[in-house]
């Protein structure tokens, strides 16, 4: 008996990086996969890898940020599935820029994604979960949204709001039994990151006590031990995965 044999699991952003990996590992604990990813190509390739390791994964190509498409891709997921037993809200953006020469297009996309998101795929399928009267939900925020970081307010502020998300809907859902918690990763080294400029990583990197990025399976596999029954009394809580560096 593997741990989340039979559990649907859904997972935003679930083409590429973190969520990726979460889906991997996910699956090799014998999960069902739903994955939402705005990236197609990539959706595709991960099914392929994922149906590998599990029978059941459904994919949807769907924008997050866009609200009547949401409700129709869970309105359509619950017709095949009973019920997600864990949402990770994963997917998310950056547009770094200095407030002063931040668009309000920049500042915009980066809320409507990594925050609004969220929002619309947690209210679309928590009235599932509180007739199951079960369930866990983990944001992806980030160790930027409890310290701040020059050149994201966008990004720190979205994450920091998901912090203050998690600790509320804690309160609303635990009594229906949903457990509802935060990840804050600090450098985890995914396509996201990749992109940076070396002495900024260099910088981080003399930083982090524990002198080395994190891989996508270090946030993997807390999220897959805050998901299973061995987490059943954490809740409305954040946890930092980031070697040391906050
Ligand atoms: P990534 O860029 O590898 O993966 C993000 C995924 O989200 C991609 O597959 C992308 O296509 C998808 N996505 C983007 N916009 C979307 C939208 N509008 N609708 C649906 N899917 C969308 O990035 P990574 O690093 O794996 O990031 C995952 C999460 O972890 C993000 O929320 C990020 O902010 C967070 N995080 C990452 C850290 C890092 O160092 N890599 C540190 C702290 C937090």
């Amino acid at each position: 008996m593997k741990k989340f044999d039979g559990k649907w699991v859904l997972i935003t952003g679930g083409a590429s990086g973190i969520g990726y990996t979460t889906a991997r590992l996910f699956a090799h604990e014998g999960a069902n996969l739903i994955l939402l990813d705005i990236n197609k190509e990539n959706l595709l390739r991960a099914s392929e890898n994922l149906k590998s390791h599990t029978e059941n994964v459904l994919t949807y190509s769907v924008d997050i940020s866009d609200s009547m498409k949401v409700k129709g891709v869970v309105e359509d997921l619950l017709r095949k599935v009973d019920r997600v037993d864990v949402l990770i809200n994963n997917a998310g953006i950056t547009k770094d820029r200095l407030l002063l020469r931040m668009t309000e297009e920049d500042w915009r996309k980066v809320i409507d994604v990594n925050l609004n998101g969220t929002f619309y795929l947690t209210k679309a399928l928590i009235p599932s979960m509180m007739r199951a009267r079960k369930g866990v939900i983990i944001q992806m925020a980030s160790v930027v949204g409890i310290t701040g970081n020059a050149g994201q307010t966008n990004y720190s502020a979205s994450k920091a709001a998901l912090i203050g998300f998690t600790k509320s809907l804690a309160k609303e859902v635990g009594p229906r039994g949903i457990r509802v918690l935060a990840v804050a990763p600090g450098f985890i080294r995914t396509p996201m990151t990749d992109s940076l400029p070396e002495d900024i990583k260099n910088a981080y990197l003399s930083n982090i006590p524990l002198r080395r990025f994190g891989d996508p399976e270090d946030v993997a596999k807390v999220i897959l031990f805050l998901a299973s029954d061995d987490a059943a009394y954490i809740n409305g809580t954040v946890i930092v995965v980031d070697g040391g560096l906050t």
